[in-house]
Order: C-alpha cells, then structure tokens, then sequence
C-alpha cells in the first residue's frame, strides 16, 4: 500500500504519523512537500492509494486536496471537510443545520448592520476572522465603544476577509476549554486546556491537562464531526450550564503534546482509520 503525507514543515506531529507508518508492514510512504510539488491538470495519474494531509497552510492544503481528489485519490480528511472546518461560519451553517450546539453566532456583511447585530446580541461578543487559527486576530468585545472601534478597523485596515463578520456570544468559561480528538466514529481522546487569558490555545500559553470521555462529550463531537464530513479531526468545545457547545473543528489535528497528557497513542489510531479507510476502498 502506499500512502502520500502531503506536508509542509515536518513537525513533531508529522514525524509520529512517519514513525507509526514505518513500523506498520507492507506500508510505502511517499513525502509529499507542499513547497515542491506540482499538479499537471489532466495528465498522468498518481500511484497512491490515499493521501493524509499535514500542510501548515490552509489555502495550500485546500486546493492541493481538490487536485488530488480530482485524479481520484482518497484524501484524509477530504476536500469538503478542509473546506467546511477552514471557514468558521461555514463550520457553523453545518453544526447548525445537524443541530449540533454551539454558541449563539450571527453574521454582517457592513460595520453598520454588525453595530445592530452585536448589540442585538449584548455584551461580551466575540469577533473573529472566518478563515484563521492559533487564536489569532480574535476580539473580545465588552462594550459598544470596542465594538464601533475594532469594526471600523476592521473595515478601513482589514483584507477581505475580514469584511465578513462572524460575531459569536462570549462563552463565560471558567477559565478553560475542551479540547476533543475524533477519528472516525470514536472521540479517542481530549483534553482541558486552561488559562488564565480568555484565549485558551495552546500555540497561546493554554496548559493542556487530560479530560476524561464522558458519553455526553463522546456524542456532541462525532455528531459535530460527522456534520463536518467525517474523517479525523480536533474539536474545540466549552462547557456551559446548559451542557456542551461546540465552538470550532479543526481538519488538520494537532496532537503531538496530546499523546502524554492523555496516555493515548493518537497516531496509532489515526494510522489504524486510514488503512481501515483504503481496504475498505479495494475490498
Ligand atoms: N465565543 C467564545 N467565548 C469564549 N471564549 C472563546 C470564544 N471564542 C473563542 N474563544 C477562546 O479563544 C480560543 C480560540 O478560538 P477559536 O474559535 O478556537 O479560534 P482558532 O481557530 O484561532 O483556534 C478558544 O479556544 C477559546 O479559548
Ligand atoms: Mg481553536
């Protein structure tokens, strides 16, 4: 069997999907660096049974995972989760329609009607680009002078993707949040991740402690998983008085400082899907 690992830098959490490949038998690994590769469209073919996909950056990921989908390779995860989990208010329309619960979130397209919306909502909101990660360029809003400020700069200094407002009510969470990882039809594992500043990611100063799989966090994220599109992916959840609220789902997981917090061998499990994902394919 040979499996493509599309990546750009080869992180931690690459280097122990490449380790668990290397130790399964009968397994071809083909490299593939985002910063080398090339699509002839409609030409050749590729040998590769199934592609795990570990770029860094977004737009590279998405359209290289639509090329390879295009010459009919199976892709982890596919091009309509990238797609779907890459865009905040696209993750949101789908958690929405699979009645997933998730934070109230409303969308503005003008600094105007996102001014009506947020104040709809009331105070705290949380602003955030559709299309980011790392905790970057998110705002807390606690009051209307905020609100008019960072929507004015967001209007007159921000690039176009920040001309969508995705505003969501501010979560009050005790100082942490969950942190779940689902491969296929299993959330395998999860954590807290705490901190003291109200931005919780890890790549953010958050201490990532282990979270027992309750049946409630079990269920909530392989049904946000699967209204995602399925496949192996990172969920963000916040714990409020009315149970759990997804906030996030990411495609590209990042586990590498998961496996000891949790005791859970998170690249096994992902190598088990994928080869289970490609002989179900040829059986
Ligand atoms: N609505 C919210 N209420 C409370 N905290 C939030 C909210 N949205 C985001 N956060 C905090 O900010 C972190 C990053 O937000 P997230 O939506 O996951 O964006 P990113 O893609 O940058 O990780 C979350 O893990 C959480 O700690
Ligand atoms: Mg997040």
């Amino acid at each position: 069997m040979k499996i493509g690992l599309l990546h750009s830098l080869i992180r931690k959490d690459e280097k122990f999907l490449i380790d668990e490949l290397r130790s399964r038998k009968g397994i071809e690994i083909v490299l593939m660096d985002d910063r080398e590769i090339t699509f002839s469209l409609g030409n050749g073919s590729y040998d590769i049974d199934v592609v795990i996909e570990r770029c860094i950056n977004h737009s590279r990921a998405l359209h290289a995972l639509r090329l390879y989908e295009s010459f009919g390779i199976k892709c982890i995860n596919s091009y309509k989760v990238a797609t779907i989990c890459g865009d905040k208010l696209l993750t949101s329309v789908a958690l929405a329609e699979n009645k997933v619960p998730q934070p109230e979130v409303r969308v503005a397209f003008t600094e105007e009607s996102a001014l009506k919306a947020i104040e709809e909502m009331g105070y705290p909101v949380v602003l955030k680009p559709a299309v980011g990660s790392w905790g970057r360029l998110l705002s807390k809003i606690n009051d209307k002078d905020a609100a008019e400020a960072i929507l004015e700069h967001k209007t007159i200094l921000g690039s176009y993707h920040h001309s969508i407002f995705y505003i969501q009510k501010y979560v009050e969470k005790s100082g942490r949040d969950i942190r779940s990882f689902i491969v296929g039809d299993n959330c395998i594992a999860a954590i807290y991740r705490t901190s003291p500043h109200w931005i919780t990611n890890t790549a953010r100063g958050g201490v990532a402690s282990k979270c027992v799989v309750s049946d409630e966090l079990n269920e909530i994220s392989v049904k946000a998983a699967k209204a995602v599109g399925g496949g192996i992916v990172a969920i963000d959840l916040f714990e409020t008085s009315n149970g759990l609220m997804v906030n996030e789902v990411n495609y590209t997981m990042e586990y590498k400082n998961s496996i000891d917090t949790t005791g859970v061998n998170i690249p096994q499990k992902m190598v088990d899907y994928v080869l289970k994902v490609v002989e179900g394919d040829n059986g």
